[in-house]
């Protein structure tokens, strides 16, 4: 069964959720931002200096909802590849974390592999 990250009306304040997640006792932090119809999902880690994004809680887009936004020195990420389009790590990409509606909720959607023969 795949595990819920927070249900999609959450997202409706900002558009975006921050889940921090229990991987094993070590803090693993992750975020969700809408993109279209769709819910897209990267590890929370500039690949600048590997800090958060966010200073406000849920704050992952820029001022005009475009672009997902580093909020320590500005870098402007496209929300489709997580791909920095401007800002100090030019070129470089946000980690992705799998995710997919299921319902009215966003879950993990790691392939769970079974043990077998
Ligand atoms: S830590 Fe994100 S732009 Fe510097």
């Amino acid at each position: 069964m795949a595990r819920v990250l927070c249900q999609l009306a959450d997202l409706d304040a900002t558009g975006a959720k921050e889940i921090v997640l229990d991987n094993n006792g070590a803090r693993f932090p992750v975020f969700v931002v809408k993109a279209g119809d769709g819910i897209i999902g990267y590890v929370n880690s500039c690949p600048h200096v590997r800090l958060p994004l966010n200073w406000k809680e849920d704050g992952f887009l820029d001022i005009s909802g475009t672009f997902i936004f580093c909020a320590n020195h500005g870098a402007h990420f496209d929300v489709r590849t997580g791909l920095c389009l401007r800002g100090p790590c030019k070129g470089q990409s946000l980690v992705p974390y799998p995710v997919r509606i299921e319902g009215e909720a966003i879950v993990e959607a790691a392939v769970v592999e079974e043990a077998g023969p």
